[in-house]
């Protein structure tokens, strides 16, 4: 997590109207402090949002050269000495990181036994020390690069930045790193969403690679020095309106975005998409096992899609990544499947490099163009669900599941994706309201169980999975069966039980029935006229998946209303996960 900017220009810049600009855009990574410094060392911290950071800057403080930071943090708590960028004693050297370094504490030893002092919990705070060393015995700045990436373990993109000197030094192992070309500066970013609004053109860090960027040139060099030659990329950027228009949250903004947003996902497969999505059917057909791997609402997405094809008679797994190694090995005859909105969680980087070493073919559905397990991939699909500000993903699932069912459709599952977009709509529109009261209610309870089966068993875990980030309820999203082996025990007068009821399925009205007995508030959300409380357009059990799940997003949603909690930035979360 934790999102680094750098820029170095020809003409001076705003900091606020441009480096902070960039780092608002980075947010997501991370929010808990934020800081920034320029090349005649200014520098600020503040803990919390970086619209706190903005309120202390002067709209006409510019600069040539300077680097800022989005904290999620790992070491050290939410101070502001722990805010970066960090520096060395001098204040001559700064640095801004994301990743963790894993041994800092060896090489904060040696450090230490140098006379080297240290003020703060974190594990960055080495590395400004470590490049002072080097320089004090003589090393170049290059040469101390090439030391730091021999000795160094972990993952880390580092921006580092001297004093007085329009030059900036960008390192990358495994935490994603992209220059960005504009017009009249470079500008170094961890993803490329950072500086869309200000160029097309990117280069992308390999791993082990570092760069020199002065304010007219860049070039890049491998970890033992030698130049390397880069491509640059044009991208093209999925954009909605960046505003949060008339909306109070992205996370209503981006559930009502979804008929347009999935109007244009089922649109690309018959055009954009169709090569790759048959390039992947033929990667499903040729491999002997396939096995989807996710992390968090991505997961659950990626579970319906496992049991669509499992009920088709293709085999998949659905592993959660950073379990991977315990239920299976890559092999050259496995298909592995990812699927990532951010495409740089790092649990599931982490299986797709072993995958990949293993022979694996590897696949990925992806919402950020040009991200780490996109560029990994032997075919990618992309969601296009556009950017997702709310860190709790809602259009990019949908879009996810969408993918799922196109795939099955293309392996004989009968449906018609047309209708999803109108039907999407007729869903919100019809329910808000009735959500609206539930949601009332649900804000004053202290647990919310919801009911699945089947393909609705993943969207009972999604559910619960937003009640939890969104409004901080212990809520259990399960399958309806395991409920009499044990969770019934916690049902008692007045706990709301949320069952997912679709085509009146005889198992879910079972043990809706059974909750019911023991005094639970039961409410069903059902796709036949009469059934539940909640009423979505009629269905498949596969598309009530999707109209299910949005339902579960709107109630989160509206209990976090009702709470009044920071719907879309929730607390200690970060909407890309890139440590593991
Ligand atoms: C979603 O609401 C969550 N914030 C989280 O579970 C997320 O889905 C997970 O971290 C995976 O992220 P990814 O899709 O970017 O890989």
């Amino acid at each position: 997590m934790c999102g680094i900017i750098g820029i170095v220009s020809i003409t001076p810049f705003s900091v606020k109207g441009t480096l902070l600009k960039c780092l608002k855009r980075l947010e997501y990574r991370g929010y808990d402090s934020s800081g920034f410094v320029l090349v005649d060392g200014t520098a600020s911290k503040a803990i919390g949002e970086i619209s706190s950071i903005m309120s202390q800057v002067n709209d006409s403080l510019t600069s040539t050269t300077g680097i800022a930071h989005s904290r999620w943090a790992t070491h050290g708590g939410v101070t502001d000495t722990n805010a970066h960028p960090h520096f060395n004693t001098s204040k001559t050297l700064f640095v801004v990181h994301n990743g963790i370094l894993e041994n800092f504490q060896d090489m904060k030893d040696k450090l230490v036994k140098k006379g080297y002092k240290f003020i703060t919990q974190t594990d960055t705070e080495v590395i400004p020390h470590y490049f002072d060393d080097k320089l004090k015995q003589g090393n170049d700045i290059t040469k101390a690069i090439q030391s730091f990436l021999k000795e160094a373990k972990g993952t880390f993109a580092i921006l580092l930045m001297q004093k007085g000197s329009n030059i900036l030094y960008a390192i990358k192992r495994d935490s994603p790193l992209v220059l960005g070309l504009a017009k009249d500066k470079f500008i170094l970013a961890s993803d490329i969403y950072a500086f869309s609004d200000e160029t097309n053109k990117a280069i992308f860090f390999e791993d082990n690679e570092y760069a020199i960027i002065t304010p007219d040139k860049y070039e890049f060099y491998d970890k033992n020095g030698k130049k390397t030659e880069k491509k640059i990329i044009e991208f093209e950027w999925t954009r909605e309106d960046e505003t949060k228009e008339h909306y109070k949250h992205y996370m209503i903004k981006e559930i009502k975005e979804q008929p347009q947003v999935s109007l244009r996902l089922i649109n690309s497969f018959e055009t954009i998409q169709n090569d790759k999505l048959n390039k992947l059917l033929e990667l499903m057909k040729n491999t002997k096992r396939i096995v989807f791997i996710a992390c968090g609402t991505s997961y659950h997405a990626s579970l319906v899609g496992s049991i669509l094809l499992n009920h088709l008679g293709i085999y998949t797994s659905c592993i959660i990544a950073s379990e991977v190694e315990s239920f299976i090995k890559f092999d050259k005859d496995t298909l592995c499947i990812a699927v990532s909105q951010s495409g740089e969680t790092m649990d599931i980087v982490t299986e797709v490099k072993k995958a990949k070493q293993a022979g694996s073919k590897i696949a990925s559905i992806v919402n950020v163009p040009y991200s780490t397990i996109q560029r990994m991939s032997d075919v990618s699909i992309e969601i296009l669900a556009g950017q997702e500000v709310c860190v709790a993903a809602t259009k990019s699932f949908t879009n996810q599941v969408i993918v799922m069912l196109e795939l099955a459709r293309r392996l004989g599952y009968k449906i018609n994706l047309k209708h999803i977009p109108k039907k999407i709509q007729q869903t919100i529109a019809i329910n808000e309201d009735k959500i609206k009261v539930i949601s009332n209610e649900l804000a004053s309870k202290r647990d919310i169980f919801v009911l699945g089966k089947g393909m609705s068993y993943p969207m009972a875990r999604e559910i619960a999975l937003k009640f939890k980030e969104i409004d901080y309820i212990h809520a259990e999203g399960m399958m309806a069966g395991e409920l009499k082996h044990g969770t019934i025990a916690l049902i008692e007068e007045g706990v709301p039980v949320i069952s997912l009821i679709p085509n009146n399925n005889e198992d879910m009205i079972s043990a809706s029935k059974e909750v019911e007995a023991r005094g639970a508030h039961t409410i069903v959300i059902s796709n036949i006229e009469g059934k539940g409380e909640i009423i979505v357009p009629k269905c498949d059990d596969a598309e009530f998946a999707i109209y299910a799940g949005i339902i579960g997003h709107l109630m989160s949603y509206y209990v976090g209303v009702v709470l009044g909690v920071s719907i879309d930035r929730p607390k200690n979360l970060a909407k890309c996960v890139s440590v593991r």
